[in-house]
């Protein structure tokens, strides 16, 4: 059986895709699956961890064991996220999270007007989730983010750990057929003390097991 070593520890972890709307019909999303945060959500709550799992936008059987709270844009993400971690030890960004969101969202459908109307779609920042629960951690809680990358994964995984402030970045590659929808991955977990540890491909429940054994080895 695995190990009860998350006993007694509350962590909460994001997964899936945000979706930004645009109108009531209409949204600006992302190739999330979900199927990474879910993996750690499981073997966290299997590990004996009290585990709140923020999902967007995922179609996947609730994990037994785990409180499931369902978002659907970056700000009800952000809202969710924040209000768990408040009593969190330990935090688990897997979720893609849109970068930009458009400005409003339309309330009635945008309708295509004549030949040559197109509409413009204004985008503003969303804020970084990641970086603010960096911004603030309670003391001894642990902070996790996933970054993918389609090239330079390594560099690009370095520059963002430090810039981001979190205890842990754990990259991987995407595009093509890797990673998305699929249940198998590949990364290697970047520790802010320097470490660097290189998960070989396998399943999804295999790097999340890795994933937790460095939370775990951060957590006093
Ligand atoms: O900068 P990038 O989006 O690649 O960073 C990815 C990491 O940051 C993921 O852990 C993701 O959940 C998190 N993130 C966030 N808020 C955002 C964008 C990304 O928490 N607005």
């Amino acid at each position: 059986g695995a190990p009860r070593d998350l006993a007694g520890r509350r962590v909460v972890v994001s997964a899936g895709g945000t979706r930004e709307p645009i109108d009531p019909v209409r949204f600006i999303g992302n190739r999330s699956s979900g199927i990474q945060g879910y993996a750690l959500a499981k073997v966290a709550a299997a590990r004996g961890a009290e585990v709140v799992l923020v999902a967007a936008n995922t179609a996947l059987p609730d994990p037994a064991g785990v409180r499931v709270e369902r978002v659907g844009s970056a700000l009800e993400m952000r809202e969710a996220v924040l209000k768990a971690a408040a009593s969190a030890d330990a935090v688990v960004m897997a979720a893609a999270v849109a970068d930009f969101r458009p400005v409003t969202s339309a309330t009635s459908k945008i309708k295509k007007k004549d030949a040559d109307d197109v509409p413009r779609i204004e985008l503003v920042q969303n804020p970084d989730i990641l970086a603010e629960l960096v911004g603030r951690r309670a003391p001894g809680q642990v902070i996790a983010g996933f970054a993918a990358e389609t090239d330079d994964v390594l560099a690009h995984g370095r520059a963002k750990l430090a810039r981001k402030g979190c205890d842990l970045l754990v990259v991987n590659q995407v595009g093509e057929d890797l990673t998305f929808g699929a249940p198998d991955n590949a990364g290697v977990v970047l520790s802010a003390s320097g470490r660097e540890r290189e998960i070989p491909r396998g399943t999804k429940e295999a790097l999340a097991s890795v994933v937790w054994d460095e939370i775990t080895s951060l957590l006093t």
